[in-house]
């Protein structure tokens, strides 16, 4: 059995949950697993397709492996929200063992196509792939306040039962209120646990949490606990917890040169964010 399979196994049985953050540097990178490396538990390191845009695809996913090599913990790399199917394979190629095709913007049949067609893919290969059903929404954390949120469509549970039946896929990023980014104006969101509940009741398929920043903690913790979710994704906290690290940095006065001395400082702001994530959704 990979990794992969043995810890969504694991959380399933447990009523637990572990953390899938993003990464496209270093220190991020770092900090994630000398996290998980400190609680003791898994944790999965995302990079997406902008990130490798960012720091280039050999340069990061080497990078990430040879972190996962030297730590102690659990970590498995994954691709998250990939929507180009080519780069989704090409990942698969590279030896991740966790893939998401994210074909939740194409309508309902294609998004069947798409989907199938990578799971076939990955399964012949023994990977493991995660899809997304209905439409989240994301607000950029810079836009100014009063911006409507762009429309929501939460997964239809009918759907979801042909979804699941016609792709075989082994993991479904469900939307139940969940939104990408952080809502400081408008208020984070709470999860519609009623509508996770009837989605529990037609398919045994295990759940991913997308947009986990901001959502209310007790909101998380009942879906975890009551509702098979297995994995919270966390993106936008882990940013915000990096830059505001550097951000304080320099306005505390302090002026270095080498920029190990900054970037460390930022690297255990993450591990302490992510700590704090790790334990939230693993020990319940
Ligand atoms: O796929 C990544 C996420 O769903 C992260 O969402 O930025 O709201 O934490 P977030
Ligand atoms: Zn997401």
């Amino acid at each position: 059995m990979t990794l992969i399979k043995e810890i969504i196994k694991n959380a399933q049985e447990g009523k637990s949950a572990f953390g899938m953050f993003n990464a496209s540097n270093l220190e991020v990178a770092q900090g994630i697993a000398r996290a998980a490396e400190e609680k003791k538990m898994p944790a999965l390191i995302g990079i997406t397709e902008s990130a490798v845009e960012y720091a280039g695809f050999l340069s990061l996913i080497n990078m990430i492996k040879g972190i996962i090599e030297e730590s102690s913990a659990d970590l498995v790399m994954h691709l998250d929200h990939g929507k180009d199917p080519e780069f989704v394979k090409k990942c698969i190629d590279a030896g991740f063992e966790s893939v998401m095709i994210d074909s939740s913007h194409l309508e309902f049949e294609k998004n069947i196509e798409v989907t199938k067609d990578i799971v076939d893919y990955a399964h012949k290969k023994g990977a493991t792939v995660q899809a997304e059903l209905g439409k989240i929404p994301k607000l950029d954390i810079s836009v100014e306040q009063g911006v409507t949120l762009a429309k929501m469509e939460k997964t239809n549970p009918d759907e979801l039962e042909e979804f699941v039946k016609r792709t075989g896929v082994d993991t479904v990023a469900i939307i139940i209120g969940n939104i990408h980014g952080m809502y400081e104006a408008e208020g984070n969101p709470h999860l519609d646990l009623d509508l996770l509940k009837i989605l529990r009741e037609r398919v045994s398929t295990p759940f991913i949490l997308h947009g986990g920043s901001g959502t209310p903690s007790e909101d998380v913790t009942r879906a975890i606990k009551e509702c098979g979710i297995v994995s919270v994704n966390i993106d936008t906290e882990v940013r915000i917890a990096f830059t505001t690290a550097i951000h304080e940095f320099f306005t505390s006065g302090q002026m270095v040169i080498d920029p190990r001395k900054v970037l460390s400082v930022a690297r255990d702001a993450v591990q302490k964010k992510v700590e704090e994530k790790i334990e939230l959704f693993g020990n319940l």
